[in-house]
């Protein structure tokens, strides 16, 4: 892997003549895999100059990202470092962000969903005067502490910006809500639908990047794990309780779990799963293997946003391991059930699931409620409008 400084492309500082000039910021790999549609189809559109800027919230799982979807910074901030706070992301996202947009001057910023990164690319546009997108903009769960932080830099982002890309109708609820005109909204689906579809039909032999001894012979139990919210005793009893259950259904389970990088995950992980010879810990999986895991399991455990979103779209049954959630449009379709983060409301949640065929054929049939595969290009669309 090449070095940030070498990673970024050299690129003429001016602004093309007559093209419109975008600027998509983003930093973790949930950002990415959703921009990265966005990227692609305003690069290849000869009415945009469009630029990346990376804060690197994330480093090697952001870099997986990028490669997969071949697409590199035009700015990298190179920002991850072990043990930062909240304040550290924000404070040197901003400084690092302001820079960029000053020196670049584009006709608008884009961020995307609620990440630090995102309210640090949404404050800095602000900060310069430039025009901001939110893409993925009116999720809402109405608790400020749920999904901390994420809750209240979607609010914030949604007051700065000017041009707000809802995935559903639902989102666009909440925004007007929250008093954004009606004419700035623009109902496009989401694009990790996009990401997800081109992805999964470019197909990828799963032995290649997994070489834990995984029995795909046996129901795969998908798990991803890694919020704030979950972090110390949550997270220590949802794993207990996969453990649990991966014990006494070992004859017939198999749980495989791509470890998020935080060290406060991988700890617990380690510690409380990492000797079940049916609970398979690995790395953070690429986003083509990780679609096709996802294609291929039986049933997805996850307390993550994106994943959310995508299993849905290839009829998988998902349990989130979460009190409220931001995303209730599959909860409503059936395919999502909210299970908690205790012990017991995640061990019950599982079990029904793994025993329950009727509940579970009822949540593996019904349907993706966020968007058709073209999100990326009903935006860039609205922006050649708007702009
Ligand atoms: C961040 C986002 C969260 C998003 C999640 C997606 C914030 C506050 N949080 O949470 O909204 O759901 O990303 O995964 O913006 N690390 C690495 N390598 C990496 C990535 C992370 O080593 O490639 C480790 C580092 O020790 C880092 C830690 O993970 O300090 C946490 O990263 P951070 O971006 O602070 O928070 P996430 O929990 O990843
Ligand atoms: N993902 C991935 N590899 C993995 C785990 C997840 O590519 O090992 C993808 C997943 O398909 C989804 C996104 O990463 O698109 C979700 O990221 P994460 O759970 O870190 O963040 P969240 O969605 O919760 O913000």
């Amino acid at each position: 892997m090449l070095p940030p400084e070498k990673r970024v492309k050299q690129m003429p500082d001016k602004k093309m003549p007559d093209k419109k000039k975008v600027l998509l910021v983003f930093g973790t790999r949930p950002e990415a895999i959703k921009m990265a549609p966005l990227v692609r189809v305003l690069q290849a559109d000869e009415r945009f100059d469009a630029r990346v800027a990376v804060t690197a919230q994330h480093r090697e799982m952001l870099d997986q990202v990028m490669e997969c979807f071949d697409i590199s910074a035009d700015h990298d901030l190179n920002m991850m470092k072990h043990g930062q706070t909240l304040s550290d992301i924000t404070a040197g996202a901003l400084c690092g962000l302001q820079a960029i947009i000053a020196e670049e001057r584009p006709d608008v910023v884009l961020v995307h969903g609620d990440t630090t990164t995102t309210l640090a690319g949404a404050l800095a546009a602000f900060y310069e005067k430039v025009p901001l997108g939110h893409v993925e903009a009116g999720l809402r769960t109405g608790d400020k502490f749920a999904p901390y932080p994420e809750e209240m830099n979607r609010c914030l982002t949604g007051q700065l910006a000017d041009y707000h890309f809802a995935p559903t109708e639902t989102s666009r609820d909440n925004l007007l809500r929250a008093q954004v005109a009606a004419q700035n909204i623009f109902v496009t689906g989401n694009t990790v639908i996009d990401a997800l579809l081109q992805t999964v039909e470019s197909g990828c032999d799963l032995a290649e990047y997994i070489d834990a001894p995984v029995d795909w012979s046996k129901k795969i139990l998908l798990l991803t794990c890694h919020r704030r919210e979950n972090w110390g005793e949550p997270m220590r009893g949802i794993f207990r309780a996969v453990r649990e259950i991966a014990d006494e259904m070992a004859d017939e389970l198999q749980v495989v779990c791509p470890v998020h990088k935080n060290p406060l995950v991988r700890e617990l992980a380690a510690e409380l799963m990492g000797d079940a010879p049916n609970i398979h810990l690995i790395e953070p999986l690429e986003y083509r293997p990780f679609s096709k895991l996802m294609s291929v399991s039986h049933l997805i455990v996850t307390d993550s946003g994106g994943v959310q979103e995508e299993a849905p779209a290839l009829g998988k049954p998902v349990l989130v391991l979460r009190e409220v959630t931001e995303r209730p449009e599959a909860v409503a379709a059936g395919t999502v059930r909210l299970i908690g983060n205790s012990y017991d409301s995640v061990n019950e949640g599982i079990r029904l699931l793994l025993t329950d065929a009727g509940v579970y054929n009822a949540m593996a049939n019904a349907a993706n409620p966020y968007g058709d595969g073209h999100a990326a290009e009903y935006i860039r669309d609205i922006l050649a409008k708007v702009l």
